[in-house]
């Protein structure tokens, strides 16, 4: 059995740029878009170590199709160089809907559905060491049933199921798309950092504190998490890291 995990960056690279070449060939099936360029791509390095996962690209974001260039955006940057001494071009940057919503409005429960393939297949292909979600849409991905107050700044670590495909579909040269009856599903640990979205941080003075305070963690939740041995196993399906 071989896991579709890719490990080499020029690998990773290419199935992320043909990842976004897919979406875009079918943007007319894809709620909100109504064009190609109506798609923000997520961006940053294919082997980025830090995953970040927002919620939805805004006005800014879609005129320059990046993620995070508008005020919150431009927020959560300066915050991250400034605070856990991280360039923002270090870590990779998502939505779990790369469309903007009309009026900025939340995503509905159809529009996460309709994109979370894509955004799946960006965790698979990136793998990266942590996953920070910024606001409860994207922590909703991971931590069922918890409120974005009592679990902001604590690091999870939760059971997440990984597409393997067999060496069988593999040498007939099965397609991974057209291959879902007979991928064997695995799952394994991924590490996720639910943190405010920078929006929140941005509305009052204790919301910013808390927003930095958490920032300031990541360099070191990070060297935890480099230094958790691969082989050990543990109880429960989310267990929580006290940070
Ligand atoms: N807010 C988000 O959640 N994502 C962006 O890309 C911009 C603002």
């Amino acid at each position: 059995m071989v896991n579709s995990k890719i490990d080499n960056l020029s690998e990773k690279s290419e199935a992320l740029v043909n990842l976004y070449k897919e979406l875009e060939k079918n943007y007319e099936k894809l709620p909100l878009a109504t064009k190609v360029d109506d798609i923000v791509p997520g961006e940053g390095p294919a082997d980025a170590k830090i995953l970040f996962i927002g919620e939805a690209p805004g006005y800014y974001e879609t005129v320059e199709r990046r993620p995070f260039v508008g005020r919150s955006g431009k927020f959560f940057r300066k915050t991250l160089t400034e605070e856990a001494g991280i360039q923002g071009s270090e870590v990779y940057i998502s939505n779990i809907v790369k469309v903007r919503p009309p009026e900025n409005r939340d995503p509905t429960p159809e529009e996460i559905v309709a994109f979370k393939p894509v955004l799946d297949r960006e965790i698979e292909i990136i793998n990266p060491k942590l996953i920070i979600t910024l606001g409860r849409f994207s922590m909703a991905k991971f931590l069922m049933n918890v409120k974005i107050s009592q679990v902001h700044g604590r690091l999870h670590k939760v059971r997440w199921p990984v597409t393997k495909i067999t060496n069988e579909n593999l040498d007939k040269g099965v397609p991974e798309s057209e291959a879902n009856d007979k991928q064997v599903k695995e799952e394994r640990d991924l590490f996720v950092l639910p943190m405010y979205h920078p929006a929140a941080g941005l509305r009052s003075g204790k919301m910013r504190e808390s927003f930095i305070a958490d920032f300031k963690k990541i360099p070191k939740i990070i060297e935890w998490i480099e230094n958790q041995k691969e082989t050990e196993s543990f109880k429960s399906t989310v267990e929580e890291y006290l940070f």
